[in-house]
């Protein structure tokens, strides 16, 4: 029986290994991770991540080929095939700071794997690293085995969160990378057949170690561009009256462009786009490639821009002051169908809203109470740009409120700010919300989730993404 070991349990290594588990009965896979509190809840009923139709596959494979456990070194040991999939932060001090991949976990791993093992393995990078790691890694793995040979494979993972499970089962492609040595070949050979107990053969790409690593780095890129230039034309739009589901509709209708990822948003969000794009950035500038570097630079800083251009919107809608006045926050985390909050654009919001002194009521059907507080009283760091959004302060935080319901969240509230993209916000009775909010009630969709003419009718003044503005919003001063 071939053996795989996944050192990580998160939002990548924890769903993967479940889904190989689940298609390759013939495999017996352990996922290891240092953090005790994590491996006992993936033991246990409550999951550590929330992911539809996660649990039903760890509950079909847990205890037979499946396994979560903190015995990291023996795992490990007994592997054949050991995936790498541990958090790669942006570093955050020191050289490269702001930009550059911290590979403090990856490099720890990697030691570990070459002190412990007694065999020959593959082992796979999973996290999302800056291309080059691989050789890397390579270097600690050889310059300590004890005469054991290790292959190295990039396996980059494409899964996007809130429909993981489904990416997992129907991926768009598989991506290996290796060396194009006769053992380096033979390595991606092992790997492919592990992919083959699912996924169509002609899914499975196989490519140079770099070529796999920088794929993944420009698969993000090109994602997050996307939302960018579409965030871009919002801004126009706003100003000319257009609306901008109407021109992604008509721009995605070229094939050559294609309709996804078109969406107008409040931001991107999500551990991966920003910290990717930095990466590619810092690759570039140590590459000597300014040029390159700051064309990618610029789809971060609309990101940014749209951001605090929201935060302007509600602040200069409501009489240019949100000072003490409620906001309902509906919806936290970074897209619907999670509970993470990384990167989440409500982080950039709710501190420019507190920056203005407004209080905060924050409702998100998956993210805890501890999670949104620690998020907001975090500083937000600083990459290499002038920031918009004003500093937080300690005191600030006491101005946050978290509750359990939207209609808890809008009682007495002078505004609404949609920031998540949860269904459940699209059929809310906004009668009752109208009812017991103060006047002008007012509702900043950054989400496009609801039907904003049906909300006029009530009563509110609605501010679209995008969208054609209300006569009133017309009326306010012209944000920056
Ligand atoms: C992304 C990639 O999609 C995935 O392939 C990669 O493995 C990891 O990074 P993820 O961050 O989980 O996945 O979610 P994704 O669906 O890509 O959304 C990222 C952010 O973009 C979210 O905040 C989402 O709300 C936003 N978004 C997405 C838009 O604002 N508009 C869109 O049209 C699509
Ligand atoms: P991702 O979204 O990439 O999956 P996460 O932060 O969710 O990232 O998960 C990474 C996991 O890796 C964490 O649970 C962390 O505890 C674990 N981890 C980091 N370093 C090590 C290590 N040396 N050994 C085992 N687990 C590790």
């Amino acid at each position: 029986m071939v053996k795989i070991c996944c050192i990580g349990a998160g939002y990548v290594g924890g769903p993967t290994m479940a889904v190989i588990a689940l298609k390759c009965p013939d495999i017996e896979v352990a996922v290891v991770d240092i953090s005790v509190s994590r491996i006992n809840a993936w033991n246990s009923d409550q999951l550590p991540i929330y992911e539809p139709g996660l649990d039903d596959v760890v509950k079909q494979r847990r205890g037979k080929n499946l396994f979560f456990s903190t015995d990291v070194e023996r795992h490990v040991m007994e592997a054949d095939i050991v995936f790498v999939s541990v958090n790669t932060p942006t570093k955050t001090q020191g050289l490269g700071a702001g930009k550059a991949a911290d590979l403090t976990y990856w490099e720890s791993a990697a030691r570990m794997i070459a002190d412990v093992s007694k065999s020959d393995k593959i082992v796979v990078e999973k996290s999302t690293v800056p291309v080059k790691t691989a050789e890397a890694i390579e270097k600690i793995l050889t310059h300590n085995s004890k005469g054991i040979n290790f292959q190295i494979l990039s396996n980059p993972e494409f899964l996007a969160e809130g429909t993981a499970i489904e990416d997992l089962f129907s991926p768009d492609r598989v991506l290996i990378g290796g060396r194009e040595t006769p053992a380096g070949q033979k390595a991606i050979q092992a790997l492919k057949e592990v992919y083959a107990h699912w996924v169509p053969e002609e899914r499975i790409i196989c490519s140079n170690l770099w070529s796999a690593e920088l794929s993944k780095l420009a698969a993000n890129a090109f994602l997050a561009q996307r939302i960018s230039s579409v965030n871009a034309i919002s801004a126009l739009c706003e100003a000319t009256g257009a609306n901008v589901t109407e021109v992604a509709h008509a721009v995605g209708k070229d094939t050559r462009i294609g309709p996804k990822f078109l969406n107008a948003s409040v931001g991107f969000g999500g551990s991966c786009f920003q910290k990717d794009i930095l990466n590619l950035v810092y690759i570039c500038e140590c590459n000597g490639l300014p040029e390159v570097a700051n064309y990618w630079k610029q789809v971060i800083k609309i990101n940014d821009y749209q951001k605090s251009r929201f935060v302007n919107r509600v602040v200069s809608s409501m009489f240019n002051t949100v000072s003490g006045k409620k906001v309902a926050i509906l919806g936290f985390a970074f897209k619907k169908d999670t509970g993470d909050t990384r990167e989440t654009p409500a982080i950039d919001v709710c501190k420019g809203l507190l920056g203005d002194k407004a209080r905060l009521s924050i409702y998100d059907p998956q993210v805890s109470e501890d999670q949104i507080q620690r998020d907001l009283s975090m500083k937000k760091f600083d990459w290499d740009h002038p920031i918009h959004l004003q500093p937080q302060s300690p005191t600030a935080v006491k101005q946050v409120g978290v509750v359990w319901d939207a209609y808890e969240a809008t009682k007495g509230a002078h505004g609404i700010c949609i920031l998540t993209e949860w269904d459940e916000f699209k059929s809310l009775d906004y009668k009752k919300i109208y009812d017991q909010m103060q006047k002008p009630a007012f509702v900043f969709d950054g989400r496009n989730v609801v039907d904003a003419e049906k909300l006029r009718q009530i009563g509110f003044i609605v501010y679209s993404i995008g969208k054609p503005l209300d006569e009133w919003l017309k009326d306010m001063p012209a944000v920056a």
